[in-house]
C-alpha cells in the first residue's frame, strides 16, 4: 500500500551524529522509499546546521515554543527530505546536540518537548497538503510526540516509538508536567509518572500505538530487569505491541572496493595492503591477528575489560588499534595500554569517520564486548569487510553474529567469535579462540567468506517497518 511517515529524532546522518541513532535515522528514508513509504525527518536546527539552511523555505510556524517562536524549514540533504525546527532560543548554542561547554543543557526536557510538540502538530494537521499516516519517534528526545498525539488529538495519525537505547530516559521533575503541556490526569504510575518525576521515554512507551526496538533479542531483553533499567514492567505491560526490527547498514557507504580501496570485496585482494597501510600509520608490527575497536568509550561498551585481556592477546601475537572517545577514565586506560605495548597497540582518541573506514578495511577482527547492545553497527561493518566480529552475546550482537563452535564450524556457518557472560574471563577466552582460528589460514578464510556473505543491508528490515506501518494504518 505505501504511505507517508514523519520521522522525529535528535540526530540524522549526514547532518548531526553522536552515535548509531544518526546512522539509522539517516538511512531509513531511502530504505523505506524502496518499499513505497515516503519519509521526512524532523530535526532541531542546531548551530552547526544554521549555515546550511540559508535558502530553505519556511513551511511551518510556531508562535510559542517555550520562550520564543519557532519555524520549520524544508530542504533536501543527501537524498533525505529534511524538516529543520529553527528555534534559536533552544538550539542555537555552542556544543553538541545535548550539551555545551558546561555539560548537559539544563533545559533539555523543554528543548526536546518543543521538537515533539511541533512534530505532533505537523502530523495532526499536515504540512502544505503533506499529511503523514504515521509519526515515527526515536528515543526519549521524541518520546513526547506520541504523548501529544494521545493527549491533544491524533488527527488519525498512528504513532510508533523506537527505542535505540533504554539507558537514556529523558527525565524531568514532577512540577514540569503542566509546563510540558501534559494533562494532570496523566500523573499516575500507569502513565507518565516515573520515580516521582516524568520520563519522556516512558510517556512515549505508554502512549505510542506501537513500540519497536532495534533487534529482536533486545526486545526480549528489555522486559527483564537486567536490561530494562527500570522500564521493564512498562514494556512488558505493552508486550503485545512491541517488536524488534534489526538495523541495517548503508551498504553504499560501507562498500569495500568502491569506497575503501585497495580492498576488493570479490577477491579479498588488497586486504593485506590495507592492513599494511594501517600498521604503518600506527607504527605497529603485528605477527598475528590485528584487532580494532571503533566505539564510544563508555561502560556500555565493555571497554574497561581491555586492560585485563589485551596483554595475553599481545603475548599470543595479536595487536590492537582503538579509535574512540568518551569517558576520560577509559580514554586513559587505552592510552596506558598503548604506552605499555608500543608497536602492538595503537590508540587514536577522537572521532574520525575516514579513519574508521581504514580500520575496517585493514583489520582482521573487530571487538565489541558490550554489556548491553540494542543493535550495534560496527559488528555489521566488520561482517561486510571480512573483519571478523568478536562480540558478547547480547542484544543485536547475538542476532547478527554466528559464533565459531564445533557445531557451527562443522556446519560451515560461523561468521565470528562470541562469548557470554560479559567479563574478562569470557572475553579472554574469545581472544584465545581468535588466536587459534587465525593460526589456521584455510579455516580463517572460510569464516571470512561466511561473514562477507552475511546480508547486512536494509532490505529485510525496511520490509518489516513497511509491514508494521501497513498493519497500523489498516
Ligand atoms: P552506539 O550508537 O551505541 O554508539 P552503534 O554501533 O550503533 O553504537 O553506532 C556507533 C556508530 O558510530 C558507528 O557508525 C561507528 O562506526 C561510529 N563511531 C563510534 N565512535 C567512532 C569514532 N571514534 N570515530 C568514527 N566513528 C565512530
Ligand atoms: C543506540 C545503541 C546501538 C544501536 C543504535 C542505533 O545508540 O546503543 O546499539 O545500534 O542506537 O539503533
Amino acid at each position: 500500500m505505501g504511505g507517508r511517515v514523519l520521522s522525529v529524532a535528535s540526530e540524522c546522518v549526514p547532518l548531526v551524529k553522536t552515535g548509531g541513532l544518526a546512522d539509522v535515522v539517516g538511512a531509513l528514508p531511502a530504505a523505506l522509499a524502496a518499499v513505497g513509504w515516503e519519509m521526512r525527518v524532523l530535526l532541531p536546527c542546531y548551530r552547526s546546521l544554521r549555515s546550511l539552511v540559508g535558502g530553505w523555505p519556511v513551511v511551518w510556524e510556531e508562535a510559542d515554543l517555550w520562550g520564543g517562536p519557532g519555524r520549520v524549514l524544508s530542504g533536501e540533504v543527501a537524498g533525505v527530505q529534511v524538516l529543520l525546527l529553527d528555534a534559536p532560543h533552544l538550539y542555537d548554542r555552542e556544543g553538541g546536540p545535548y550539551s555545551g561547554p558546561n555539560g548537559e543543557h539544563p533545559d533539555n526536557a523543554v528543548r526536546f518537548a518543543a521538537l515533539s510538540w511541533t512534530a505532533a502538530r505537523i502530523a495532526r494537521e499536515g504540512l502544505d497538503g503533506w499529511k503523514p499516516d504515521v509519526l515515527h519517534a526515536h528515543d526519549w528526545q521524541a518520546g513526547l510526540a506520541p504523548a501529544y498525539l494521545a493527549y491533544h488529538g491524533s488527527g488519525g495519525v498512528k504513532s510508533v516509538l523506537t527505542i535505540h537505547n533504554i539507558a537514556f530516559q529523558g527525565w524531568a521533575p514532577a512540577h514540569m508536567l503542566g509546563v510540558l503541556r501534559l494533562p494532570g490526569h496523566a500523573w499516575h504510575p500507569e502513565a507518565l509518572e516515573y520515580y516521582g518525576g516524568i520520563s519522556t521515554l516512558k510517556a512515549g512507551l505508554v502512549t505510542a500505538d506501537w513500540i519497536t526496538t532495534v533487534s529482536p533479542t533486545y526486545a526480549a531483553e528489555l522486559m527483564r530487569p537486567e536490561f530494562g533499567m527500570g522500564l521493564e514492567g512498562v514494556i512488558a505491560a505493552r508486550g503485545a505491541s512491541v517488536s524488534g526490527i534489526l538495523n541495517g547498514v548503508d551498504t553504499a557507504v560501507w562498500n569495500p572496493g568502491a569506497e575503501d580501496p585497495p580492498f576488493d570485496r570479490k577477491s579479498l585482494a588488497g586486504k593485506a595492503a590495507a592492513r599494511a597501510g594501517l600498521c604503518a600509520e600506527f607504527g605497529l608490527e603485528v605477527p598475528g591477528p590485528l584487532a580494532i575497536v571503533v566505539s564510544r568509550l563508555t561502560d556500555q561498551k565493555g571497554i574497561d575489560l581491555l586492560p585485563a585481556v589485551i596483554p595475553d592477546f599481545v603475548l599470543g601475537g595479536g595487536g590492537l588499534i582503538v579509535l574512540g572517545s568518551g569517558d576520560p577514565g577509559l580514554e586513559g586506560a587505552v592510552r596506558k595500554l598503548a604506552a605499555r605495548f608500543p608497536g602492538r597497540v595503537g590508540v587514536r582518541i577522537g572521532y574520525d569517520e575516514a579513519m574508521s573506514h581504514r580500520l575496517f578495511a585493514g583489520a582482521d577482527v573487530v571487538l565489541v564486548p558490550s554489556r548491553f547492545e540494542p543493535c550495534g553497527l560496527t559488528q555489521m561493518y566488520g561482517l561486510r569487510y571480512g573483519t571478523l566480529p568478536v562480540v558478547s552475546l547480547v542484544g543485536g550482537l547475538a542476532d547478527t553474529v554466528i559464533g565459531a563452535s564445533p557445531a557451527t564450524l562443522a556446519a560451515g556457518v560461523a561468521t565470528g567469535v562470541t562469548f557470554h557472560p560479559v567479563d574478562a574471563l569470557g572475553f579472554g577466552q574469545a581472544l584465545a579462540q581468535v588466536l587459534a582460528l587465525h593460526a589456521q589460514p584455510k579455516l580463517w578464510a572460510k569464516l571470512r567468506s561466511n561473514a562477507m556473505a552475511h546480508p547486512v543491508g536494509w532490505e529485510t528490515s525496511a520490509a518489516a517497518y513497511a509491514g508494521l506501518y501497513e498493519r497500523l494504518c489498516a
